[in-house]
């Protein structure tokens, strides 16, 4: 049952989700494969940890950059068990604020980016009868956006899409394909792209009247990740305070 010693690829670890995320799967002995564009960041964040790391700057929408970083990321730690799907970018502009280049870029970096990854790992996990999955989605998959745009909202219920289909290809394998659904996680997302006014709005709207702690995402990624929920897949984890019950 334990997962020390296993590769974990993990987008978007410059951020503020997925820098939580490393730390958590660093802690359990994963070593990881580290993306984001942030070339910096990513550096930050490896220095932090105390695990065999690989870093790869690179765009998660650029198909080219993603198979060739892989594959040598793959050869060098011989295995791909696990992926994190957490890089992404946020608009909040709704439908006829939306032009066509700002509508194909979200989904460019929210979804094309995990397909890419997906592409990538899923031969591996197959071939060796394991792996997790796990997509970091968005409330405004269901919710239609409270505050976030509809180029984006759209991109993450085509997630879950992904989240669901890719599940159901790869169950008999051993993989499992998971997603997380938060609302308004504490992270720049939250503290520049909303204005004072909407986050005291939000915040009283929230039933558990606060917003969640990149933390709290990834504990539910290091359960996903874990041996013992291998009965778990094509799951969407709500992390909303209680905005909706279902
Ligand atoms: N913060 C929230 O309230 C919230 C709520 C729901 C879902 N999410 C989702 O969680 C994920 C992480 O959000 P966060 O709050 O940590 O945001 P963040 O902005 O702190 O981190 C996002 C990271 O993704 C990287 N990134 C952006 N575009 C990229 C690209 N093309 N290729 C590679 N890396 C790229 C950025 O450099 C950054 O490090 C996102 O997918 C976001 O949609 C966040």
């Amino acid at each position: 049952m334990n997962i020390k010693g296993k590769t974990a690829l993990v987008t978007g670890v410059a951020g503020a989700i997925g820098g939580a995320i490393c730390r958590f799967l660093a802690e359990d002995g994963l070593r990881l494969i580290l993306v984001d564009v942030d070339q910096d960041g990513i550096q930050k964040i490896a220095d932090e940890l105390d695990v065999e790391t690989y870093v790869l700057a690179l765009d998660v929408s650029n198909y080219e950059a993603v198979a060739a970083g892989c594959n040598k990321a793959f050869a060098e730690f011989g295995q791909a068990d696990v992926l994190v799907n957490v890089a992404g970018i946020l608009s909040n502009n709704k439908l006829l604020q939306t032009d066509a280049a700002e509508w194909k870029r979200i989904h460019e970096v929210n979804l094309d980016g995990p397909f890419y990854l997906s592409q990538m790992t899923v031969p591996h996990m197959k071939e060796q009868g394991w792996g997790r999955i796990v997509n970091i989605c968005s409330y405004a998959w269901k919710s239609g956006g409270m505050t976030s745009g509809t180029a984006y909202s759209s991109s993450k219920a085509g997630m879950v899409g992904l989240t669901f289909t890719v599940a159901k290809e790869v169950a008999e394998f051993g993989v499992t394909v998971n997603g997380i659904a938060p609302a308004y996680v504490m992270s720049p997302m939250v503290t520049e792209q909303l204005s004072e006014e909407q986050r005291q709005e939000r915040m009283a709207a929230i039933p558990v009247r606060r917003f969640s702690e990149p933390d709290e995402v990834a504990h539910a990624v290091r359960f996903l990740v874990s041996p013992l929920s291998a009965f778990i897949t094509g799951e969407i984890i709500d992390m909303n305070g209680g905005f909706q019950f279902d």
